[in-house]
């Protein structure tokens, strides 16, 4: 049997990994600035993650929730108090999509409507309400159509409140900080006018912490920035460090009904066990911190490429915007000088997301490689 072909691969496989380097089938190391779509929170292979997860395959690795599940409930305590959102309950599922399928979906139940607010350039996944709440219609079939969704620009104020003045809107739907679509980011006046509407019109507001979430952005998760209290918070990427765990946090405004929302594998033993574990690393090591500080330094590096290129985002969850598409520098960046980086929706904007823990010396691994593609003869015609 061969694999369903829907993957472009590289030419790199990689064997083991430890922090945020790769080493491939041949013995070549990588500099991973890239977490495999931003997964990697707290460095790959991390005793203290590996170790908690072999230990609770040996106890137990999975029974569904019909029963109690400690880890479970040790995970809610624990995410509570590091994540400041003590008045959020959790659902937990195994993945982004699900988890914003599952905020979507009991933003329809509790508002008892159907239409979604969502934004140019956004992207939530690909189940259907996901799917049809991300700006690329060449990843929606024909059965994701049938939803009701408004795309409005990011920080158009007068769209926002035409589209939520004729009462119908059950949820408005925003990242922190734009992932896919190029690191664009909402206001602080725009997002205390999306709460302040979307309680004037009873609507929910999900704030889709999937990839800006658990340190990313030098905060917990991104929308804190804002000071706003989102109604639904789905997570997941970072949450389980690799291993597919996500969640979706619920005001305790909202009550939990039996039987509303469900899942066979979502919050097993292993899974909670792994994300409980990359809660204690993040805590222990102190990397929302650390990720503040490699920003800095980020920013210190930067000062020495042509002012041209843009540095977008915040804490780790970066975008570099170049006078250029950058698909052939990604490439000399991994073929040449072995680090892997992301592309965008914007073809002009390296995505940089290293895991939290990355040191200094590999972001400076990364400018000097970065300067040397920049200074050959065929990019210098882009700078002054
Ligand atoms: C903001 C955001 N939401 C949701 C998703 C979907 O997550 P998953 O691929 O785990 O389904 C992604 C994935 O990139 C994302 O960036």
């Amino acid at each position: 049997m061969k694999l369903f072909d829907v993957y472009p691969l590289y030419d790199v496989t990689p064997v083991s990994a430890k922090g945020a380097v790769l080493t491939d089938i041949n013995g070549t190391e990588y500099l991973d600035l890239y977490g495999g779509h931003a997964v990697i929170s707290i460095g790959h292979s991390h005793p203290h993650y590996t170790q908690s997860i072999k230990d609770q395959l040996d106890k137990i690795a999975f029974y569904s929730n019909a029963v109690q599940n400690p880890i479970q409930t040790a995970y809610a305590q624990k995410l509570g108090t590091l994540s400041g959102c003590e008045d959020y309950q959790l659902f937990l599922c195994n993945s982004g999509a699900e988890a914003n399928e599952n905020a979507l979906k009991m933003a329809s139940f509790i508002t008892g409507k159907s239409k979604v607010v969502a934004f140019k350039n956004s992207f939530h996944g690909r189940t259907s309400a996901a799917v049809a709440v991300t700006d690329n219609p060449s990843i929606q079939a024909p059965i994701n159509k049938g939803h009701e969704v408004i795309f409005i620009a990011l920080n158009d104020e007068e769209a926002l409140k035409e589209a939520l003045s004729g009462g119908d809107v059950c949820a408005v739907i925003i990242e922190s900080i734009q992932g896919v679509g190029g690191l664009d980011q909402p206001t602080t006046p725009f997002f205390k006018t999306i709460e302040a509407l979307c309680q004037e019109y009873q609507v929910m507001l999900i704030a889709d912490e999937v990839q800006s979430g658990f340190g990313r952005t030098g905060l917990f998760f991104g929308f804190q920035q804002h000071g706003v209290q989102p109604d639904l918070i789905p997570m997941a990427k970072g949450m389980g460090n690799g291993f597919p765990i996500g969640g979706v946090l619920i005001h305790t405004k909202y009550k939990g009904i039996h039987g509303q929302l469900g899942t066979t594998f979502g919050g097993n033993h292993l899974g909670c066990r792994a994300a409980l574990a990359v809660l204690e690393v993040i805590e222990e090591e102190n990397l929302i911190n650390h990720a503040k500080e490699m920003h800095e330094y980020v920013k210190v590096q930067m000062a020495s490429l042509p002012a041209e290129i843009i540095l977008k985002g915040r804490g780790l969850m970066l975008g570099l915007a170049f006078p250029f598409e950058i698909a052939a520098l990604r490439k000399e960046l991994l073929y040449t000088h072995h680090i892997f980086t992301g592309a965008a929706k914007d073809k002009k904007v390296l995505r940089i997301l290293p895991a939290l823990n990355i040191t200094k010396a590999q972001i400076a691994q990364f400018f000097t490689a970065l300067k040397k593609v920049l200074d050959k003869p065929e990019n210098q015609s882009y700078f002054k």
